[in-house]
């Protein structure tokens, strides 16, 4: 297990020495505008409490808290061989996953595919039928030859369904910018394994699971405390264990109440009646420019996706609107293009380890043909802090209220996305915050055990 104690972060103070008067106002302006206090913390957590209550509710709320039917934790006994697909922003794995005898132990062969761009606003047929070929080249290459029966195959589907059985799911809304027609309000089974018997591949779908649902269980597998499963990536979200007798939406179902079942929150959902958060001004446009406008709240201020976006937002209306005027008399076009910058290019420049922040410097003139003067490359370090450690502070929150709600005073999460596994300074806000007494305690690790691929040449 790997364990990540709270380090405090790298003090900076001094930097901003010889920086103008209106710059470092405008800087202040940012950090107001940008900072969550840990009082408002505290009134986000106790308000998410009762929204994850909500959801489980019959009358529902904004957080769609899905019965997954992942009836309780796996033991590290389970034994076979499965495939795993996960249906990722960026890319498609495919995984032949094989459970031997010895306790908690497993061998895994990975394949990765590019996600084209354009399947994301495609059309459905394209979306299976792109997902189906690359399984259908998975087989082929890794099994060549061989006579197979029909292998048993988990869909890692990381969008909102609602599920009636574990291998069936009606796509309740795309997220994360996807935009697919005739996809929603339907269940993503049929026309998927249609698909795989037109190409005659020899897979069965037996589960169609969340990212953290999976997250959570392959944690799981290998650490008896582990507690909640999240992504922090493209999109964020998180599952937990809930017992059936706590969750009214299920009573007509007479379930054994001490039946534990993971719940797949959904949380991005969180506060779309934006009663609580403290949205600025540049939340407002990422959300309303986005395909699904008023969904999403949470995850639209704090996921993979929207942080370069918001960083972007803001440095075109420092050059538009205020006083301040940065990269005066510089062409912006560049700049100007929606979701240009994603979270790396936010994570290099805190990472930029030169005091005159050579690196963010030469970042802006290669990539955005944008000359930074020394107090602006100030600013924009300022500001990718801000909008990281606002981030990474508001899902604290989220953590700490699925600690709350269930009592747990220490809590093992199994945590992945490459928000959280490529951004060092994300995961330190989120740990101190998460282990102040303010929001709550846990222990977060990073504890999913990839063994490298086994791929052939
Ligand atoms: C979005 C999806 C959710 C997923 C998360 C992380 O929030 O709606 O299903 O778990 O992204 O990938």
């Amino acid at each position: 297990m790997v364990g990540l104690g709270p380090r405090r972060q790298p003090s900076r103070k001094g930097s901003m020495a010889d920086m103008p008067r209106d710059l470092l106002q405008e800087i202040k302006r940012l950090e107001d505008l940008f900072t969550v206090d840990t009082t408002k913390l505290k009134a986000i957590s106790d308000h998410f409490v009762s929204e994850l209550a909500k959801g489980l509710s019959k009358e529902g709320g904004s957080i769609p808290m899905n019965p997954t039917w992942c009836m309780g934790f796996p033991t590290g006994h389970e034994t076979g061989t499965f495939l795993a697909l996960d249906m990722g922003g960026t890319n498609l794995r495919v995984c032949e996953i094989r459970l031997p005898e010895e306790v908690g132990e497993f061998d895994i062969i990975q394949s990765k595919y590019r996600m084209p761009e354009e399947l994301k606003t495609g059309t459905a047929d394209e979306l299976w039928g792109y997902i189906a070929d690359c399984l259908q080249q998975f087989i082929e290459y890794h099994h060549e030859g061989e006579k197979l029966d029909q292998l048993p195959l988990g869909f890692t589907f990381s969008y909102p369904a609602t599920q009636d059985y574990i291998d069936h799911g009606v796509l309740q809304r795309w997220t994360k910018g996807f935009d697919i027609d005739g996809v929603e309000g339907k269940d993503v089974v049929p026309p998927f394994t249609e698909a795989l018997a037109e190409r005659g591949v020899p897979i069965k779908l037996t589960a169609l699971i969340n990212d953290t649902t999976g997250t959570l269980i392959a944690s799981s597998y290998t650490d008896s405390e582990m507690r909640i499963g999240c992504i922090f990536g493209t999109g964020c979200n998180a599952a937990y264990m809930e017992h059936c007798g706590d969750i009214p939406k299920l009573e007509h179902m007479k379930l054994d109440p001490k039946q534990e079942i993971a719940i797949n929150c959904e949380w991005g959902a969180f506060d779309n009646e934006h009663k609580i958060l403290p949205r600025t001004q540049y939340d407002i446009i990422v959300d309303k420019d986005s395909p699904r406008p008023g969904q999403q709240a949470f995850e639209k201020m704090i996921a993979g996706l929207y942080l370069g976006e918001l960083f972007r937002l803001v440095l075109v209306d420092l050059h538009e609107n205020t006083n301040v005027k940065i990269f005066e008399g510089q062409d912006i076009s560049s700049l100007k293009k929606a979701y240009s910058l994603d979270a790396s290019f936010l994570s290099d420049i805190e990472n930029d380890p030169f005091e005159n922040l050579q690196e963010t410097h030469d970042k802006f003139h290669s990539q955005l043909k944008i000359q930074c003067k020394k107090p602006e490359l100030e600013l924009i370090r300022r500001l990718a802090e801000l909008i990281g450690t606002r981030s990474a502070r508001l899902s604290a929150c989220g953590v700490a209220a699925i600690c709350k709600k269930k009592g747990y005073k220490t809590a093992h999460v199994g945590a992945d996305g490459s928000v959280f596994n490529k951004y060092p300074h994300f995961k330190v806000s989120l740990l101190l915050t998460i282990s102040t007494p303010v929001v709550g305690a846990s222990t977060l690790t990073n504890d999913v055990h990839c063994r490298p691929a086994v791929h052939k040449p």
